[in-house]
């Protein structure tokens, strides 16, 4: 009998390096996207000068590059200058008030047991140390969208870092809806989130030089055509000017030619795809779930078009109806549920199901 892997034969003769289409790939140039890395820069400068950094709420559909685009900034701030401490967080992970000020504290060396000690304590820690340091916080909330209702407290605690405690502190929210802090008062909007800064779509000329860019990094020159590079920013530009599909379209039409033992990519590969990038998008974003959000979303999923109660998910879980009300917004905005009204009994009651 053969051996398979032989059979195989040796791939890698469309990848020259496939990390480069990964979720977590930052790419050294960010393209099209001069005017936004100016703003932010100039957000970010006074530190070099021992100046406050003026804080930036970051809003913008899905794939705009706003988190590539921040990141890359921030990197070169650090390049830059030693005065700056960034602390990047994803709400996904860190959706609570208290979760993301222990997770600031982690950050700069404070250790925070999960129980027995009180969103205040961790407060005066942080600013005891903070005050120590002499460097400025830069913190980033990515998918701000996630912090929701009385969890929102985390903006006066950070607006308080600022005004009572002194403290320099930056901080960089990034969200898919610029109306996402609207529950904010003024206060915090006017001394804490300064200024917003939209990211507009791509349009298809941008999204073709963007998977140009990482057709160069990531495969062989001659692996694939301008045309395979006008398809997948095509299909990008179609579905909301999103870089993340047009790359990901280009990444699986790669792999199913390096799975026939090809060694270009076809149109035929990239028609072959189609289907299965936003599916396989989602698949990743399920996966990053943690057990309550995956039990919430299979309770929902039962339910099928008819959809589900609110309050007979808060019952089915036996989680409190706080924390169960942040998992469904936080489901919600990654768009793998929707909500819908009904009419009916004592005022309106949401009913979820799953998005198709
Ligand atoms: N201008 C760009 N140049 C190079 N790569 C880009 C650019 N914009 C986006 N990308 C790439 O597209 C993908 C999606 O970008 P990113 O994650 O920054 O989007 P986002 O706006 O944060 O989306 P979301 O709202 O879904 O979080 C990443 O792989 C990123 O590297
Ligand atoms: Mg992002």
């Amino acid at each position: 009998m053969g051996n398979i892997f032989r059979e195989l034969g040796e791939g890698g003769r469309i990848f020259k390096n496939e990390q480069a289409f990964a979720s977590e790939y930052i790419p050294d140039e960010i393209v099209k996207r001069e005017s936004e890395i100016k703003e932010l820069a100039f957000a970010l400068r006074p530190i070099s000068e021992n100046r406050r950094p003026q804080s930036i709420v970051v809003y913008g559909a899905p794939g705009t590059g706003k988190t590539c685009t921040v990141k890359h900034v921030l990197g070169q701030l650090s390049e830059y200058t030693s005065k700056c401490f960034p602390i990047y967080l994803n709400c996904w992970n860190y959706p609570s008030r208290f979760s993301i000020l222990s997770k600031i504290a982690e950050e700069v060396g404070i250790f925070i047991p999960r129980r027995g000690i009180a969103v205040d304590e961790v407060w005066a820690e942080l600013v005891g140390v903070l005050k120590q340091t002499k460097k400025v916080p830069i913190i980033v909330l990515d998918e701000a969208d996630v912090v929701a209702g009385d969890e929102q407290g985390i903006f006066y605690d950070l607006l308080r870092m600022k005004e009572n405690a002194g403290i320099d502190v930056g901080v960089i929210a990034i969200t898919n809806r610029g109306d996402v802090l609207s529950q904010l008062d003024d206060r915090v909007r006017s001394s804490l989130l300064q200024s917003f800064m939209e990211f507009k779509r791509y349009t298809p000329e941008e999204l073709k030089e963007v998977v140009r860019g990482r057709a160069k990094i990531g495969l062989f020159p001659g692996a694939y055509n301008e045309e395979v590079i006008g398809v997948c920013s095509g299909f990008g530009a179609k579905n909301g000017g999103d870089a993340r599909i047009a790359i990901n379209l280009l990444w699986l039409a790669g792999r199913n030619a390096e799975k026939d033992a090809r060694d270009e990519i076809t149109l035929k590969d990239v028609e072959g795809v189609k289907g299965s990038v936003l599916g396989s998008l989602k698949k990743e974003k399920i996966e990053s779930l943690d057990e309550l959000d995956k039990s919430i979303v299979e309770l929902i999923k039962e339910s099928g078009d008819s959809g589900v109660k609110s309050g007979e998910i808060y019952e089915k879980v036996g989680k409190n109806e706080r924390t169960v009300r942040m998992r469904l917004g936080k489901l919600e905005s990654m768009g793998l549920v929707e909500a819908v009204f009904s009419e009916g009994g004592a005022g309106r009651t949401r009913v979820f199901r799953i998005r198709r």
